[in-house]
């Protein structure tokens, strides 16, 4: 059986997450047993969920155990079976952890997906035409279910939530607004992934820039906000919202270090009438397949072009993490594992 790379949780975070959290090892891959499958991992996804599990804390999730292989979502392909229905050849998109193979029981429901490559290449299945598509699918239609016309806005929105989301919600006729980290990332926002228009928060560091900018690209006030950052940034849009917006919290990521992020004027949920509704898109099977559809073929006629950041070789995932909660991922954050 092949040798296989892994990278373990060492020991938790204090504050802010470093490499020394992480430990990478070798060992070898186990025969497999009658019903197993094993995977030769061909991309890792990294996810700013993944911080949050490296913590001791009470979540939505138990913690990641310390000396074990890293929880996190794999594109790969079957290369040896003792199950029926999967075929060396086989593309299947699992949660085969932080390392190059995982033997995966094919009996466990929702372990392994096949999925098909020819109109989606095998890496979106980690990104747009997977959880993080879903993500922006469920907090758009089922949270802030716009109407046509209705004004749109959406934080980190160059990941690889917030493109899906721009795609998603100019489907649905909407101004769609997003708030990004610098030029660069407001420039492919508008250009390439159809943003009305992008506000680079890094030149608008304060409540009241911040207000101001949102204003501008905002004209008619904001029906509906997708939340993948907080702080000053929601202080900001709950003072442009209109009566009745809906606020979808998905992430907070500027507080995943543990840093505390108070709302500054919560009075205004109640003078605007808001919905606020956080959610954790695991907790929705039920849409998945829906919105995998919606956004498969999004995907395959080009109306959303989802960029990525690849990293090379498994060594590389716990730098590409930590770059990832500082933005310096531009889109998809992936690892190339082979
Ligand atoms: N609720 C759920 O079920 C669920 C599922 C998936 C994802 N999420 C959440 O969705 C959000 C986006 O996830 P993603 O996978 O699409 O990641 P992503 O946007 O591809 O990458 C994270 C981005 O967050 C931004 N960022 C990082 N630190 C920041 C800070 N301190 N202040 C402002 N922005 C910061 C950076 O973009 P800029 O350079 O533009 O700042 C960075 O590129 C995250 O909050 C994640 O936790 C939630």
């Amino acid at each position: 059986m092949p040798l296989n790379q892994q990278v373990l949780l060492d020991n938790r975070p204090e504050g802010e997450a470093v490499e020394s959290n992480f430990r990478l090892v070798q060992t070898e891959t186990p025969a497999l047993s009658k019903g197993q499958v094993l995977v030769r991992h061909h991309y890792l996804s990294l996810d700013p969920y993944m911080r949050g599990r490296m913590n001791d804390s009470k979540s939505y999730a138990e913690p990641q155990p310390l000396g074990e292989v890293m929880i996190g979502g794999t594109v790969g392909e079957v290369v040896e079976s003792q199950h029926p229905k999967y075929t060396p050849g086989d593309k299947v998109v699992g949660m085969g952890g932080w390392q190059e193979y995982s033997v995966v029981d094919g009996d466990v429901p929702g372990a392994l997906r096949r999925v098909d490559t020819t109109h989606v290449p095998l890496s979106h299945y980690l990104g747009a035409v997977g959880m993080p598509g879903v993500t922006a699918w469920y907090g758009l239609v089922k949270i802030i279910a716009p109407k046509a016309g209705e004004t749109v806005v959406v934080s980190a929105a160059t990941g690889a939530v917030g493109s899906a989301f721009a795609a998603l919600a100019k489907a649905r006729g909407c101004r769609v607004v997003g708030i990004a980290g610098g030029p660069e990332k407001c420039s492919y926002a508008t250009a390439e992934l159809g943003f009305d228009a992008c506000i680079d928060y890094r030149a608008h560091p304060d409540v009241k820039t911040m207000s101001k900018a949102l204003k501008e690209a905002c004209p008619n006030g904001i029906d509906g906000y997708f939340e993948n950052v907080g702080g000053y940034i929601l202080d900001a849009v709950l003072l442009r919202t209109n009566a009745f917006a809906r606020l979808a919290l998905c992430g907070m990521i500027a507080g995943y270090d543990g840093q505390p992020l108070p709302m500054a004027n919560p009075a205004l949920i109640l003078i605007n009438r808001l919905k606020l509704e956080g959610f954790i898109v695991s907790e929705h099977m039920e849409v998945w397949g829906e919105a995998l559809a919606e956004l498969g073929g999004l995907v395959a006629a080009g109306k959303l072009r989802p960029r990525e950041s690849i990293a090379q070789g498994l060594a590389s995932a716990p730098s590409a993490f930590l770059g990832l909660l500082k933005g310096k991922n531009f889109g998809k954050q992936l690892v190339k594992v082979i």
